[in-house]
């Protein structure tokens, strides 16, 4: 790491004021360590301590005394201290007195404002709602929790806060379904957006992958569609002794479990937007119950590919009837405004190829297999309108012409929402690359598996949440949303890591006002930031502050140090083995197995070795898989090449792959000598293999004297 930002802003009056060498300005403008960053803030006179046993005062009801303790037990884990609270309506200043006050007849209070004034020996959060003033409960945390404990207490100088968001949908998703959170997990997630003002998740319920969400009424949907065999052959070698089969990978969460899950949020201000997707992405539900498919032979088991299958919902009425039971029980225990229904990748072959699907078409009087999608999003949105809820989904539903009521969430760049909102639809802008987490966040050889762009912390950050004429068009605005897709994020660690701080940027984009917007700030208040997250156990990335990697000739040259030879950079991927502790990283073109070092001063080096690993070819690319060309092998198992300067021509050495053969892990292959050069060459690596499946790759090559 670089050596940290010096501290700035309200962090340095505290400090100078505990030294007493001098006061915070009256009315002079600071900058506080919290994120996102506060619209008005003054600093005043003064300084309040918060020790053990410092009361906390919640006048206006059960609601301020809940936000009180949610403070207390804040301050708590992040020093240590124990807060009294005293839920009677008693305002009297003592030193270091913290109020919450719920006024509901404050005057010009925006939503989910509040105001927070820290003046000598009193601290007071008011707000008209529970919703501001939990805000407030979250800055006050954050102002404390920047500072270290000295003499037992948090010293806060004065200040006066005045804080609104700037947007009412601050979203970050959860894929669920390709790979499945713990319930636990899922409660630390909106622990950790509530902390940075975060109000929407998008959960990311059901997918070809995989049907998490207990449906009473269709239990199938999880008994079957929640279980799968992971790709490769580390699983299928991974005999469950109760079954003597492959060992299933899935879950699902229980109606009870997503209760306590919704209620959770409920109590941090967190809706939580459910998403069944229609009419694609439907595969797990078609295995549970193959008569909703299309296919005379519907698939028999939950895939684990990557990529868009092409089976679709069926258009009988059997099949609007079970998805409109579904999404009953869904809205029994969803209770916010807005229902997703997504509308994704639905490719419409299957539709188009069917008979009994096309005679539909004519039944209903839908020209096309577009205007039948969008058929299927209106009678769904017809459904939820007629229960009092919205629906809303992602861009690809403005292709089938979709009711103005329904919203727009918009992936495929921006242009979903500007076409929306030109349309008269309310939209979220979700794009991608740019706000889709799932994409690696820096270049080391440590970064968790991912798509292989990379997304920086300063890319989300400088995300314009106004692009082009939405300039003009905020009303239409709802706000943002960063997705979490996890097909490569297997586990709850990584998805932490893929997550923070990318949501914090976020966060401040839709939270902030436009002229708060100032990545040197941003970058500043991070260190107080990771200083939280390490408090809370939050696994984070720092690459931030990462120097920029550079690698000797005869160092480890990691795959993510190559370039692909084609210039894409397409998927970061773990190895499929061993099935339990630390897993290789390769970064892979799957549609070009070829690897450049580039230039490397080869004058003294007399070999080369390399750590080679094989992952499953599992992705659903349709055409594109015909035109992948492989080298044909010399031997059984296959070779690794090596050529000077280009990828053509006679190989400079040659590696053999037998002894990686049987090993699903990573196998370090024998040195092969290498014929002396002089001064530098890149060097260009190509698997030779017969089939695309498994999938060579590069774990690490070497060069040595
Ligand atoms: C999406 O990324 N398919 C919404």
């Amino acid at each position: 790491m670089r050596p940290r930002p010096a501290l700035c802003g309200v962090t340095a009056t505290v400090l100078l004021a505990v030294g007493g060498a001098r006061a915070a300005v009256p009315g002079a403008s600071a900058l506080p360590d919290v994120i996102p960053m506060p619209g008005a803030v003054v600093a005043r006179p003064g300084a309040v301590a918060i020790r053990d046993g410092t009361e906390i005062f919640a006048p206006g009801g059960a609601e301020a005394a809940r936000i009180g303790a949610y403070f207390a037990d804040l301050l708590h884990a992040s020093h240590g201290l124990s807060l009294r609270l005293r839920t009677r309506d008693d305002r009297r200043a003592r030193d270091g007195a913290i109020a919450f006050a719920l006024d509901p007849q404050a005057p010009d209070a925006a939503p989910e404002s509040y105001r927070l004034e820290v003046s000598p020996g009193l601290v007071v959060v008011s707000a008209r709602e529970a919703r501001g003033l939990f805000y407030g409960a979250v800055t006050l945390w954050q102002l404390a929790s920047a500072q270290p404990l000295r003499a037992g207490a948090v010293v806060l100088s004065g200040v006066r806060i005045d804080d609104a968001p700037r947007f009412r949908w601050r979203g970050l998703m959860l894929d669920s379904a390709r790979h499945f959170q713990s319930p636990d997990f899922i409660l630390r997630y909106l622990d950790w957006m509530a902390l940075h003002k975060l109000n929407v998740l998008g959960w990311h319920l059901t997918d070809d992958q995989g049907w998490r969400l207990e449906i009473k009424r269709y239990l199938r949907l999880t008994r079957v569609g929640a279980w799968r065999v992971p790709a490769g052959a580390a699983a299928l070698h991974d005999i469950d002794p109760a079954t003597h089969r492959p060992r299933l990978y899935g879950g699902y969460y229980t109606q009870q479990e997503v209760r306590r899950i919704v209620a959770y949020a409920a109590a941090r201000n967190i809706t939580i937007l459910p998403e069944i997707d229609v009419p694609g992405h439907a595969t797990a539900a078609i295995v549970a119950y193959p008569e909703l498919g299309v296919l005379e032979k519907p698939p028999t088991a939950v895939p684990s590919d990557w990529g868009v299958y092409p089976n679709l919902f069926n258009v009988e009425e059997s099949t609007f009837t079970f998805l409109e039971q579904v999404l009953d029980e869904v809205m029994a225990l969803f209770p916010g405004e807005y229902i997703h229904t997504g509308g994704d990748e639905a490719i419409k072959d299957q539709w188009h190829a069917s008979a009994r699907i096309q005679a539909r078409m004519r039944e209903l009087g839908v020209s096309s297999e577009e205007a039948l999608q969008g058929y299927f999003t209106a009678r769904l949105g017809v459904y939820l309108a007629a229960h009092g809820r919205r629906q809303i989904g992602w861009d690809e539903i403005l292709e089938g012409g979709v009711p103005p009521e329904a919203a727009v969430m918009s992936w495929r760049g921006v242009e979903g929402a500007i076409t929306a909102a030109a349309r008269g639809h309310d939209t979220v802008l979700s794009p991608s690359p740019t706000l889709y987490l799932d994409y690696r966040q820096g270049t080391g050889p440590d970064e968790p598996p991912g798509r292989g762009t990379v997304v920086s912390l300063e890319d989300v950050y400088r995300f314009d949440p106004l692009p082009g004429p939405l300039a003009h068009e905020q009303s239409r605005v709802l706000g943002v949303q960063a997705n979490l897709w996890t097909e490569h994020v297997r586990t709850a660690a990584n998805a932490a890591y893929m997550t923070w701080p990318r949501a914090a940027a976020l966060a401040e984009v839709a939270w902030s006002s436009a002229s708060r917007i100032d990545w040197q700030s941003f970058e500043a208040r991070l260190a107080a930031e990771f200083e939280r997250y390490r408090t809370l156990g939050i696994r984070y990335s720092d690459d931030v502050f990462a120097p920029p990697r550079s690698v000797g000739t005869y160092e480890r040259h990691f795959s993510q140090d190559l370039r692909s030879c084609s210039g894409r950079l397409v998927l970061n991927l773990e190895d499929d083995a061993p099935l339990a502790g630390p897993r290789a990283v390769f970064l892979v073109d799957i549609l070009d197995p070829c690897w450049l070092l580039p230039a490397a001063d080869l004058t003294h080096v007399a070999s080369i070795t390399a750590a080679v690993g094989q992952i499953p070819f599992n992705f659903q690319i349709g055409k594109d898989r015909d035109a992948i060309h492989l080298d044909p092998p010399r031997t059984a198992a296959g070779e690794l090449e090596v050529r000077l300067d280009r990828c053509d021509g006679a190989p400079l050495a040659v590696l053999p792959l037998a002894s990686a053969a049987d090993n699903d892990a990573v196998t370090v292959l024998p040195a092969a000598a290498l014929p002396r050069q002089s001064g530098a060459h890149s060097l260009c690596f190509r698997f030779t293999q017969r089939t695309l499946d498994p999938l060579w790759a590069i774990d690490w090559v070497q060069l040595s004297q």
